[in-house]
């Protein structure tokens, strides 16, 4: 195993999952709450608070059909199912992180509602025109065919649909501190402009509706020295290793400039009538 496939692995996942959830009090042989995995299974900047935001900005009807690229755990697919009634497909590549997103489906009760598939970004398993909403956290910094990728949500999302994301992009100057929450190292970090972000957006079809840097909001809200959650409490830390130096080194990077934390939402060129 090597590069980004080692990077996004986590042997016995379920197993230290389920050991997380019970030293911090909960118990798995009883429905948990979407809300309270929140600081396990929210793995981009700004955790559960960030996807609530985004959530804001992009209401999800209950009739919505969504698919989450990169979805990791599932945790932001659960907030968007358990909030709207909505369906949700997760697709991600890890193995590792599609076996633990369909436990956590099982023990919060989601699990006919949202469904995970494992697959890459680019060549989404989906007939064109299947989602009214993409979603996307934290997952483009790994894939360096940005078109290729832009190209496939456009071609899943239903004219009119909407592909909301959360991004870092290129800032001043060269990331150079690593590992990062999204590569250990440099040859799997692909950023872009928040310029070239948009043309490329733009190029498949996508029309801006926001595209925001959330860099200085973010940096306020969020403690320079945050200590790694306490033992007992749920974190990232069960199945990411290495997570206070890539967390620290994330915020030293949008601290220098040289990362930029950006959120958006396009849309897909409606036919006539709109969604
Ligand atoms: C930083 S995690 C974010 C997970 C999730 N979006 C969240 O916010 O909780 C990045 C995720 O993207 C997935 N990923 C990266 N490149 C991918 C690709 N080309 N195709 C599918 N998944 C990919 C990784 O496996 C990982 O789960």
């Amino acid at each position: 195993m090597a590069g980004l496939e080692e990077h996004y692995s986590a042997q016995d996942i379920e197993t230290r999952i389920l050991a997380a959830l019970r030293t911090a009090g909960l118990d798995p042989s009883r429905r948990l709450s979407p809300e309270a995995l929140g600081a396990l299974d929210h793995f981009h900047t700004g955790g559960l608070r960030a996807s609530r935001e985004l959530l804001e900005l992009v209401p999800v009807r209950a009739s919505d059909r969504v698919l989450d690229i990169g979805a990791g755990l599932g945790g932001p697919a659960r907030l968007l199912a358990s909030g709207s009634g909505c369906r949700v497909a997760c697709l991600d590549m890890s193995a590792d992180y599609c076996a633990a997103a369909a436990l956590l489906n099982r023990l919060t009760g989601l699990d006919d509602r949202v469904e995970v598939h494992e697959g890459s970004a680019l060549n989404l398993p989906f007939a064109d025109a299947s989602f009214d909403v993409v979603w996307m956290q934290n997952v483009g910094m790994n894939i360096a065919d940005k078109r290729r990728l832009y190209g496939e949500i456009r071609r899943v999302l239903a004219p009119g649909g909407v592909f909301a994301f959360q991004e870092m992009a290129a800032g001043n100057a060269p990331v150079c501190r690593f590992p990062l929450p999204w590569a250990t190292h440099p040859a799997d970090s692909f950023l872009v402009s928040v310029d070239d972000m948009r043309q490329l957006l733009r190029a498949c079809g996508l029309v801006e509706e926001r595209l925001e840097d959330t860099s200085e909001e973010h940096l306020a809200r969020t403690a320079a020295n945050a200590t790694p959650a306490p033992p007992g409490q749920l974190s990232l830390a069960a199945y990411v290793d290495d997570l206070g130096r890539k967390a620290a080194n994330a915020r030293l990077g949008l601290e220098a400039g040289e990362l930029r934390l950006v959120r958006g939402v396009f849309r897909a060129q409606p036919r006539e009538g709109g969604r």
